[in-house]
């Protein structure tokens, strides 16, 4: 049987640094064995190279890092072509940018088209697991799940339930939109590494009624996902106060349905109050902290001391398209950041947990992926504390793992990425092979750009414009 071993310094967490510091792991020299895309030893590189077969192949990189591959616990796949828009703030961003963009998912090529850069991307970032919500169209969710299938990708993913307060072309109606997702669940859910999501988008684009049913079929199903935005600006949580009057909170509205679960993951939870941060750890629903797009929106930002006091289950999202970037890197460094403007300080052990192992098991995951030990998948990322001048410069002088930890996660992004992992297979090289070919979208967007820089161009006195 051909086995893969990797030769790195292996670093990953036996626990949750925030409450015990031995939490974290760290083989300078090790060895990383996989059979089967499953690791099948680890250890340190002296004693674990003796054993060796001679048809093994080995992969050399030392200098650099190899974890656990990070987990984007919330995304949307249809808003690549939304990141970076300027909006006055959430409702507004929405209702601009966003859903304009998502209607252009009623065709299905942009559907996959969309579904094979977005998971490239996500390759190349480091991440091998994603929650991702698809648009109101199944088949948006269809193509997603097509396309990482065929990559080998452990995905949650669901259309987003609709049913007011949006545009037209977005809505679904409240019955036909729960029976799309039960046909969904029954195509894909447990397909390989493929997970369905009920997936109320948030409380004000659903009425009473489709909650209820959404409600019905999580009851149904307990062992699907939920995926839903909660309390993310103050602005959504006054008009949903307006929307539920009977709910005592926003986290209400999706608890009195039976929404609040293990295997619930909301993102964003800013403005909640002690009693909804209470309940998400009673019912061990996880907090998908998303503070980079936090900070592009002006949200808010996430209390993390009044979460880790209540013993609430975190993970971290990227949130694109409001998100900044698809690096879970990045979205560490804002996690610290906002974590430092309430005064405070996160290490980096925290941060990169809740990117692998915390995410993990916060999903479910727990031995399967997020760790480095015998019998995981064998999802990793390889981390080069040399890929940029600056970062070289910072690395040498780390005098510890947490130091070299803090540094990539400062200075890194998809540039520090030096190898992704799906299953035991190096991933990474296909954006280069993608790039190399340019996909559909990245066509049209280079012919948009061309005409706008001739557009731009001067026209020169007294010569008419060639259009
Ligand atoms: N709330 C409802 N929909 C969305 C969305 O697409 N992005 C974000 N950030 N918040 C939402
Ligand atoms: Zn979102």
């Amino acid at each position: 049987m051909a086995r893969t071993a990797i030769r790195a310094r292996l670093l990953d967490f036996a626990a949750d640094p925030t409450h015990a510091a031995s939490a974290v792991r760290d083989v300078e020299d090790g060895l990383l064995l996989i059979e089967n895309g499953r690791i099948l030893a680890r250890g340190d590189y002296g004693p674990l190279a003796g054993a060796l077969n001679e048809t093994d192949t080995v992969m050399d990189y030392t200098g650099c890092m190899l974890m656990p591959g990070f987990i984007d616990a919330h995304t949307h796949f249809a808003q690549l072509d939304v990141i970076a828009s300027a909006a006055g703030g959430l409702l507004d961003w929405l209702a601009r940018c966003t859903y304009p963009v998502e209607a252009r998912f009623a065709d299905f090529d942009v559907c996959r088209d969309a579904a094979g850069f977005f998971l490239d991307e996500l390759a190349a970032n480091g991440t091998t697991s994603a929650c991702v919500l698809g648009t109101v169209h199944a088949q948006s969710v269809d193509a997603l799940f097509a396309e990482a299938q065929a990559r080998g990708v452990r995905l949650v993913a669901g259309k987003c339930l609709m049913d007011r307060n949006c545009p037209e072309p977005l809505r679904d109606e409240a019955a036909a939109g729960v029976r799309e997702s039960w046909e969904l669940a029954r195509r894909w859910h447990g397909k390989g590494r493929l997970s369905y999501a009920v997936t109320p988008r948030f409380a004000a684009s659903s009425s009473e009624r489709q909650l209820r049913l959404a409600g019905e079929l999580a009851a149904a199903r307990p062992d699907l996902y939920v995926l839903s935005h909660l309390a993310e600006t103050e602005e959504e949580v006054a008009w949903v106060r307006e929307l539920f009057p009977r709910a005592r909170s926003y986290l209400d509205v999706y608890d009195t349905v039976g929404l609040v679960r293990e295997g619930s993951v909301f993102a964003h939870c800013i403005w909640l109050d002690a009693t909804d941060r209470l309940r998400l750890a009673q019912t061990r629903a996880t907090a998908a902290v998303c503070p980079s797009a936090n900070l592009f929106l002006g949200s808010g930002a996430f209390d993390f001391r009044a979460a880790i006091d209540a013993g609430m289950a975190l993970a971290l999202g990227t949130d694109i398209g409001a998100g900044q970037s698809l690096s879970m890197l990045a979205t560490m460094r804002a996690a610290h950041d906002v974590a430092r403007s309430r005064g405070v300080p996160l290490r980096a052990a925290q941060l990169f947990y809740w990117a692998t192992r915390g995410a993990a098991e916060a999903l479910g995951w727990h031995g399967r992926v997020g760790a480095l030990e015998s019998g995981y998948e064998a999802d990793l990322v390889v981390l080069d504390p040399a890929a940029t001048p600056l970062l070289a410069r910072r690395a040498a002088a780390a005098r510890s793992a947490e130091e070299l930890l803090f540094a990539l996660m400062i200075l890194g992004d998809d540039r520090a990425v030096r190898e992704t992992f799906i299953a035991g297979l190096p991933s990474k090289k296909r954006r280069s092979a993608a790039a190399s070919k340019l996909s559909d979208s990245a066509l049209r967007a280079r012919e948009i750009a061309q005409r706008f820089k001739g557009r731009m161009q001067p026209t020169p006195k007294g010569e008419a414009t060639k259009r």
